[in-house]
């Protein structure tokens, strides 16, 4: 959202002010302020109007300058009512230059999960993808997933929703033994080894969903299920954001934190690797989100795979 639109809502939150009065704080035209009212409008921000000038009476449910509004993260969002896939936009957005973007879809209609599978993204989700370009080696991409996972888990809590993280980045709420998948996490990147040029996280958060509308072999659950009430997606969003924010900052206490919500840790695990299976004991995670296991013979460290 630009800056000046920025300040028409702030303006307006502390409403109500008349158009010229907005016009001489912001040293804009009156038609210029007309402009904006007219655009906040139509991404359908409630502005009343009456003697007394605009007022803010309500901020949409979800959208690009709903979540940007009040976000404390500097993410660009670009909303799509329905889109194919919010990572396919996003590397679109890479190619062409674009960085600290936030890609944010109600409904998607191809959305893609791990190991080429689909993932189905209905309306009432939250999916997004957050392209950024930080300074590190390609080997150091998983620290990022790993952050995104707790990023979620932690969100989740907040709402009340008690999630926790298998390896990699599966955040799922456990009960009577019972594994239900809450958010799944695609990173994608491109560069040379020695630094990333662009990463790609795709976060797909069923939230505002109903688990009988997406596929049974997930063993799927969402926001709304686990709380009989549907959540509000925009703040839930900018949480969020604001949480993978500042882990993204630090991925070594993003991969210190991910212990904390781990349910894999302590467990007999079987993790199919590009390399063949690996089985044991999940004793620990290494930073940049590798996961050792105790074979009993050794430990060994893996570092992508599926993990039953
Ligand atoms: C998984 O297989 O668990 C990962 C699923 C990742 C889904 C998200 S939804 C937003 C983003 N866009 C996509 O097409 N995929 C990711």
């Amino acid at each position: 959202m630009n800056e000046t639109r920025h300040r028409v809502l702030d303006a307006l939150s502390d409403g109500p002010v008349s158009g010229p009065e907005l016009a001489e704080e912001l040293d804009i035209s009156r038609s210029a302020v007309w402009k904006h009212v007219e655009a906040l409008r139509e991404a359908g921000f409630d502005i009343a109007s009456d003697d007394a000038g605009y007022s803010l009476a309500a901020v949409p449910e979800f959208g690009g300058e709903a979540v940007e509004y009040g976000l404390d993260a500097p993410f660009e969002v670009e909303y799509h009512d329905s889109i194919p896939s919010t990572n396919a936009r996003a590397r679109d957005l890479a190619a062409a230059g674009a960085e600290d973007v936030v890609v944010l879809a109600d409904e998607q209609t191809g959305g893609r999960g791990r190991l080429d599978r689909e993932w189905s993204s209905p309306s009432g989700g939250v999916w997004l993808s957050i392209l950024f370009r930080p300074d590190v080696p390609m080997a150091q991409a998983p620290a990022f997933t790993l952050a995104a996972s707790v990023a979620a888990a932690r969100a989740a809590r907040e709402v009340g929703v008690d999630a926790g993280i298998k390896w990699p980045n599966d955040v799922l709420v456990e009960s009577d033994g019972d594994e239900r998948k809450l958010v799944g996490i695609l990173t994608e990147m491109e560069g040379e080894a020695d630094r990333a040029s662009w990463i790609i996280v795709g976060i797909g958060v069923n939230a505002n969903v109903d688990p009988e509308d997406l596929p049974a072999e997930a063993n799927p659950t969402s926001l709304s299920a686990e709380l009989g009430d549907p959540v509000d997606r925009r703040v839930f969003t900018q949480r969020l954001l604001e949480l993978f924010e500042e882990l993204r900052r630090d991925p070594e206490t993003a991969v210190a934190e991910w212990r904390e919500y781990a349910t894999t840790l302590g467990k007999r695990v079987r993790v199919e690797t590009p390399d063949g299976v690996v089985e044991g004991e999940a004793v620990a995670v290494e930073f940049p989100g590798g996961l050792v296991v105790d074979t009993g013979d050794e430990r060994v460290t893996v570092s992508a795979g599926d993990c039953d």
